[in-house]
């Protein structure tokens, strides 16, 4: 037997009424689903024309990027923790995009920019980044090559304690930027979380706002 045979036109009312409501939360609770929304750094200062100098000791400047999506992160070579959480991250979540969108992937350059030219040389730099991944590109450069890119990228650094072996940390913002094919800047990325979840975040907030 047919168990629909027995519902009613009032039932089926209600259902079809309950269904729509359900609708209706699911397009509340996911905006995007119905109008795109604007990047989160959409319209924002942050970014810009730098000339630096990558591992190699070659020059290379923002414009180079041209038609990529950019990951910036600054940070230096010598920092204890965060920095290399952060690039360890980084380079995971790369990799989930891989897998995820390989050819989204392929248009999307990560950049490891130092804080600290007067340790972070080009081969330190170079060191620092490979250890990670090679598809990160490192740069650095003069102290004043390296504070106008700071400063384009509104990212605080500051000489901070010194260390037992001698050496000193360097207190700096880590948020790692997403910029678009022109530059422009469009979302920060999260690296909170370790393991497989924190790389799917990533990858994730990538394919949200490149299109
Ligand atoms: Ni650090």
């Amino acid at each position: 037997m047919n168990p629909h045979a027995k519902t009613s036109a009032r039932s089926v009312i209600a259902r079809t009424f309950a269904a729509m409501l359900g609708v209706a939360a699911l397009v509340a609770c996911a905006p995007e689903a119905s109008a795109p929304l604007d990047p989160p750094l959409a319209g924002s200062s942050i970014g810009g024309p730098f000339e630096l100098v990558n591992s190699a000791g070659e020059t290379v400047r923002w414009d180079d990027f041209a038609g990529k999506y950019r990951v910036v992160y600054f940070g230096f070579a010598y920092c204890p923790d965060i920095c290399p959480t952060d690039m360890q991250r980084i380079a995971q979540g790369m990799k989930a995009l891989e897998e995820r969108a390989p050819d989204l992937a392929a248009k999307v350059q990560p950049i490891f920019i130092t804080v600290d030219p007067e340790r972070d040389t080009p081969e330190v730099v170079g060191e620092f980044t490979s250890a990670f991944s090679d598809d990160i590109i490192g740069l650095t450069g003069t102290p004043e090559q390296v504070d106008a890119a700071r400063d384009a990228f509104k990212v605080y650094a500051e000489k901070g304690e010194a260390t037992p072996d001698g050496g000193y940390l360097v207190d700096h913002s880590a948020i790692t930027y997403l910029f678009g094919p022109d530059g422009e800047p469009l979302a920060t990325l999260p690296t909170d979380q370790p393991g497989r979840e924190g790389a799917a975040a990533f990858a994730a907030e990538i394919e949200k706002w490149a299109s």
